[in-house]
């Protein structure tokens, strides 16, 4: 009987067969070869341990039996100690929507470190580059700097409550925001257990957290006592938990109706999804928004942007009896909008503003979702790729593939297969950010071909181990 007659269970073990005998032997005995590989990232490793707990300085670097430690990236490639040579899909945690070390970047930071890092004053570039946020994103009427995303965050939440006089504030299941106290409400499954320790309960019990559904949010926003509500608005872990247009549609209509703030987490999703944000791309405009990353151009740098009426608590107004001390909100931080951040951030958000960028990653990204799917297929994993704009994630949870329902066909799933895929991929050269990835300017429909394969071998790779 011809395969194509043969019942659909015969073909697939024919088809993983093949795609087993197709994987390359150091592929298939990947977890030796990514140590043989990697002495000197081992070595660096041990030293780190009595440096930093568990050797890393960023909890998603922390990897089994030891992380790459890198010396250099370049484009969509970078290079570890060792001499391997990975294709980068970290992309500095989604910060280098133009690749490594792009050149007009570099040539702007070059260009200012003579001239100072730190001018303790106000200079020409911060204001450039302010101007540059609210010419691209919608909701920026006003626009405070500040060090990082955890800190823009931070400053949102306390803008909404102040605002608001409301002290309570809606997040999502599974939904990121950085770590400050706030932050570590209900981030990883289970979603009653908070990320952190250390954490004061009064402080958790302000956060009301929801999953993903706006019959909940009514229910929660009825009740009158909501300051705001943030949101990842590609959904929670830059859309490993998928939202969509609808979704934050509906919270603009529900936060409006009951006298809430709209607070877009565009940390990752801020000059990626389009020159303007996830924003630009629904045509919805938050009340305030929260930027870093692709912001400040591969350098650190975070702000927070939004209503001029709600950004004007951050205003010093010395008329106003009791205001300076008491009535406005503090905002202090010694690199807010340094010169090195503002010349990375403008060179950046110059290109950004072309729109071009978002055209390439997002048409590479969609290339890339859908032949790690067919290389899945064989698998009986199809649909385990997904992913909006330049952004794919992988699930190897096979209980969840096909089960339809978005909340159970999506998780956050940190299974053994997931560092097991992580490895097999580094083996072959191609570095994730955890089981998914970020494309930028830089890479190619080469290095999609070749994600492709690798990921094809990696599965098999799994499956003969037994964890798939
Ligand atoms: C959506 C989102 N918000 C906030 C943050 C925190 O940003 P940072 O790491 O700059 O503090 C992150 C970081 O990945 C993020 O993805």
């Amino acid at each position: 009987m011809a395969l194509a007659e043969q019942p659909r269970e015969t073909q697939q073990a024919h088809q993983t067969h093949q795609a087993r005998q197709a994987t390359p032997p150091e592929v298939m005995d990947y977890e030796r070869s990514y140590v043989e590989r990697r002495a000197g990232s081992q070595r660096l490793y041990s030293e780190a341990v009595g440096v930093f707990p568990s050797g890393v300085t960023h909890d998603h670097r922390f990897l089994q039996p030891f992380p790459i430690y890198c010396t250099r990236g370049q484009g969509a490639r970078k290079w570890d100690v060792d001499g391997n040579e990975y294709v980068d899909y970290v992309g500095g945690h989604g910060a280098l929507l133009l690749g490594h070390s792009h050149p007009d970047v570099v040539r702007a930071v070059q260009e200012q470190m003579p001239r100072g890092t730190h001018l303790g004053a106000g200079h020409e570039a911060e204001v450039r580059w302010g101007q540059l946020v609210q010419r691209l994103v919608p909701s920026a009427a006003r626009v405070k700097f500040t060090a990082s995303g955890t800190e823009a965050t931070h400053l949102a939440i306390r803008l909404a409550r102040s605002f608001s006089g409301k002290t309570r504030i809606v997040k999502f299941e599974g939904h990121f925001h950085g770590w400050h106290d706030y932050a570590t409400a209900a981030v990883e499954p289970p979603y009653d257990v908070p990320t952190s320790s250390g954490v004061p309960a009064e402080a958790l019990a302000t956060m009301l957290v929801l999953p993903g559904d706006l019959v909940a949010v009514e229910q929660a926003l009825a009740a009158g006592d909501v300051g705001a509500v943030i949101v990842e608005p590609t959904g929670g872990a830059w859309g490993t938990l998928p939202l969509d247009q609808a979704f934050c549609e509906g919270l603009r209509r529900l936060t409006k109706q009951h006298d809430a703030l709209l607070i877009f987490d565009e940390v990752i999703t801020g000059f990626r999804c389009s020159p303007g944000g996830a924003q630009t791309a629904y045509g919805i405009t938050p009340d305030l928004t929260t930027m870093a990353k692709v912001l400040a151009g591969g350098l650190p740098g975070g702000a927070v942007a939004g209503r001029a009426d709600v950004m004007s608590i951050l205003e010093f107004d010395g008329n106003r009896p009791g205001w300076n001390r008491g009535g406005r909100i503090a905002h202090p931080g010694t690199f807010n909008g340094n010169p090195l951040s503002a010349a990375a951030g403008i060179a950046c958000l110059e290109i950004v503003a072309r729109g071009d960028v978002h055209r390439h990653v997002n048409r590479l990204a969609e290339l890339l979702r859908r032949g790690m799917n067919d290389a899945a297929r064989p698998f009986g994993l199809d649909g385990c790729v997904y992913g909006t704009f330049s952004m794919f994630h992988v699930s190897l949870d096979r209980s969840l593939l096909g089960t339809g329902g978005e909340a159970r066909r999506y998780a956050k799933s940190k299974g053994a297969a997931d560092a097991k895929l992580r490895r097999a991929m580094l083996v072959q050269g191609i570095d994730l950010m955890g089981t998914g990835g970020m494309l930028s300017l830089a890479h190619t429909e080469a290095d999609v071909e070749r994600t492709i394969a690798a990921f094809g071998h990696a599965l098999a790779a799994l499956e003969h181990e037994g964890v798939l």
